[in-house]
């Protein structure tokens, strides 16, 4: 085998308790990307379409990533990269984590894989180093492993596969602006108050219980965020009416999608999933702000092979 076409799903990072830590895969929305070996060392990104980003090899995220993983590979050839963006920059929902897990993921495959995917994900957040200043996971690991992760431990990296429901759905309306996961990381303060970080930790374990245990009413209980949310939806146009929107159409609960601007919402059955997009849109629509609607079921199987 020596090219492999792929969709690599977009991701919902924090996943409102979970900062840095909690993250799940889509299904609906994603890149595709083909990845094919070359007899030329190195990385070289040779198109990249629907988004503006850079191609040079050392200012691309999979570009990076790849080099991470090549740098600790015995092959002695290269890869090129073509990249056809479907998710945004800059939306919160994972484009630079699609691109970077999408490049290390189909490299392992084509050398016939000689990386866990649990060492993929480390390959893959130096793409997030470069895209956000920080190596974090919580979007690259619900890529490359699909459903819910935990990121238990950075150091060492400990990443954790959470069971969940099948009756999960997620909506996302991403209102078209951009949101730099740079600057929205900058905003945050580095310490937290003691009463917030119970809170916090109550809701991640009622969380994580509540998909085990499938119990939809649990999971919306925990769905909340103490210490990110307030400071970042200010960022938002109209957060609270699209947070307190969503839970009225039936949503479990709501929140900020990665670090923004996108905002999610985890709905039992389709049915309410659908009907909690059309309540966004129909907000977004009334205030005059544009904006893109997804919804999906959770992706089990993270990065899939296309045709
Ligand atoms: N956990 C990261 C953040 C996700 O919130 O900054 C970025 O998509």
């Amino acid at each position: 085998m020596e090219t492999l076409k792929i969709f690599c799903p977009a991701t919902i990072a924090n996943v409102s308790c979970g900062f840095d830590v909690l993250g799940l895969a889509l299904d609906a929305v994603g890149d595709e990307m083909v990845v094919r070996k070359s007899a030329k060392k190195g990385i070289s990104i040779t198109k990249l379409e629907g988004q503006n980003l850079p191609t040079e090899t050392h200012l691309n995220v999979a570009g990076v990533a790849g080099m991470a993983l090549l740098e600790q590979s015995d092959y002695q050839g290269g890869f090129e990269i073509e990249i056809y963006k479907k998710i945004k920059a800059g939306s919160g929902i994972g484009s630079s984590a699609a691109s970077s897990a999408g490049a290390v993921w189909a490299m392992n495959e084509l050398l016939g894989k000689p990386f866990t995917t649990a060492k993929l994900v480390e390959f893959a957040m130096e793409g997030e180093r470069l895209a956000s200043g920080v190596a974090h996971a919580d979007n690259v690991a619900p890529a490359l492993f699909g459903g819910f992760t935990l990121v238990r431990s950075y150091h060492p990296l400990d990443i954790v596969e959470i069971p969940f429901p099948s009756e999960l759905f997620a909506t996302v309306i991403h209102p078209q602006i951009e949101v730099k996961t740079a600057d929205s990381r900058k905003i945050l303060k580095t310490s937290i108050r003691l009463q917030d970080g119970i809170k916090q930790w109550g809701n991640v374990g009622g969380l994580i219980a509540g998909l085990f245990l499938e119990d939809y009413a649990l999971i919306g209980r925990s769905l909340h965020d103490h210490i990110v949310e307030p400071i970042r939806s200010i960022l938002i146009p109209g957060f609270d009416d699209i947070k307190s929107g969503a839970l009225s159409a039936g949503a479990l609960g709501s929140g900020i999608s990665g670090s923004g601007p996108s905002i999610f919402a985890l709905s039992q059955g389709e049915e309410t999933a659908q009907n909690v997009g059309e309540t966004m849109k129909k907000i977004y629509q009334d205030i005059g702000v544009d904006y893109d609607v997804h919804v999906s079921k959770i992706n089990r199987e993270g990065i899939k092979i296309l045709d």
